[in-house]
């Protein structure tokens, strides 16, 4: 029985959100739906909620410090929910996984070296990498009866002695794919055995559908963990993305040293007064809640794909192991990705993420967030199927 309530649409207009009120002035036009960016439209879990409203109450903001209790909310989770055992010291901190996957780039790549991605993949991986001046390598991910698996010899047929990183996506986002242990086990052999080391974003891996199903690719073995960062944060699963707080795990304390380096050289370890109670709350009181946002999305999911199979069978909804981004396969319109761009903020009126952003085998998809009120999700499908039909 579903406790919360996510039908009911709380407006979030003037609320400065990136998603409804930044959608006008990036995408030009009034009238979207928004559902782009990855941050959800409901409500945190009480219990997290009331903990930041009595930090807010307390009224003093000053410098903050992470808690004995702030550790072992986040081990505790590691263990119950990913069956993952995280020592304390391993936990390395970061304002935003993004932020981390910039860090790591400069810890442990020289300017000129090569960054394996795996498209389609979320842009970050590549922007993160070239703005630091080193180069993308892409890996691309092949597609089969709506699920992506991971291309061996393509990657081996990559390397050189200059490629000193991976950027994993577990899971992956867009796709949504669960990766099997069989094939993080191929992969972090191929990367051990060239000296490569392996960023795993498990930002997305508390919104799997399965409950169990995610392997922490560090969990594996302890040549892997020695041999990788994972990237975790409790801003996808509880929807506290505004609060800036994640939890970097790397067990190994070379690399571990490396990349606290990173943060002091920018001078970004302390953390804001919000952000560790909200997280220590939703790791300790935010299970239920969670159980409850998966059930109601995969509601979402459930409709969309019939929704667009029964009126739009151009659109193709791919299945989804995890996460509540929709990935749809628009080839059958025969569009070029910008004509696309404009169909769908011009004649449907909705803001999706272009999949040509997410890199080579994006092209010809949108990327829809499903982490809204049904309503949301029959309103946007209605617009998309009258502007479909209205070609
Ligand atoms: C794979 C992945 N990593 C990182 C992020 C963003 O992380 P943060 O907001 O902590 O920078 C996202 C957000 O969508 C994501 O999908």
């Amino acid at each position: 029985m579903m406790k919360h309530d996510f039908d009911t649409v709380i407006d979030r207009m003037k609320s400065s959100s990136v998603k409804w009120d930044g959608a006008e002035g990036l995408f030009g036009a009034k009238d979207l739906l928004p559902l782009w960016v990855a941050d959800m439209d409901f409500k945190v879990p009480e219990a997290v909620a009331e903990a930041v409203a009595k930090k807010a109450g307390h009224g003093i903001f000053g410098y903050t410090t992470r808690d004995d209790s702030y550790y072992e909310s986040i081990i505790r989770w590691m263990k119950t929910r990913h069956n993952w055992t995280v020592e304390r010291e391993w936990i390395c901190h970061s304002p935003g996984v993004v932020t981390a996957l910039s860090l790591a780039v400069q810890a442990y790549t020289e300017p000129g070296d090569k960054v394996i991605v795996q498209p389609p993949v979320y842009y970050p991986f590549m922007s993160t990498t070239e703005n630091n001046g080193r180069e993308v390598v892409f890996n691309p991910l092949k597609e089969s009866d709506g699920r992506y698996s991971m291309d061996f010899d393509d990657l081996k047929s990559k390397l050189d002695k200059s490629v000193k990183l991976l950027m994993l996506c577990n899971p992956q986002n867009p796709g949504g794919t669960v990766w099997k242990k069989q094939e993080l086990e191929t992969l972090g052999d191929i990367c051990l055995e060239h000296g490569i080391v392996v960023i795993s974003d498990e930002i997305h891996s508390d919104l799997v559908f399965e409950q169990g199903s995610h392997v922490p690719f560090a969990s594996i073995s302890d040549r892997f963990a020695a041999n990788s960062i994972t990237c975790t944060a409790p801003s996808k699963t509880f929807n506290l993305a505004g609060l800036q707080t994640s939890n970097i795990i790397i067990p190994d304390a070379g690399l571990r040293e490396k990349f606290e380096a990173e943060t002091n050289r920018n001078a970004i370890g302390m953390p804001n007064s919000f952000g560790p109670v909200a997280t220590e709350a939703a790791y300790t009181e935010g299970e239920e809640w969670l159980a409850d946002v998966l059930d109601y999305v995969q509601g979402n999911l459930q409709f969309i794909t019939k929704y667009f199979a029964e009126h739009v069978p151009a659109l193709k909804v791919l299945p989804l192991d995890a996460t509540y981004l929709a990935w749809i396969d628009c080839r059958e319109l025969a569009m070029t990705p910008e004509e696309l761009e404009t169909f769908f903020l011009s004649e449907a009126h909705v803001a999706l993420n272009q999949g040509k952003v997410f890199g080579p085998g994006g092209e010809g998809f949108v990327r829809m967030n499903l982490a809204c009120s049904r309503s949301i999700v029959e309103k946007a499908a209605e617009q998309i199927r009258s502007a479909v039909n209205s070609r």
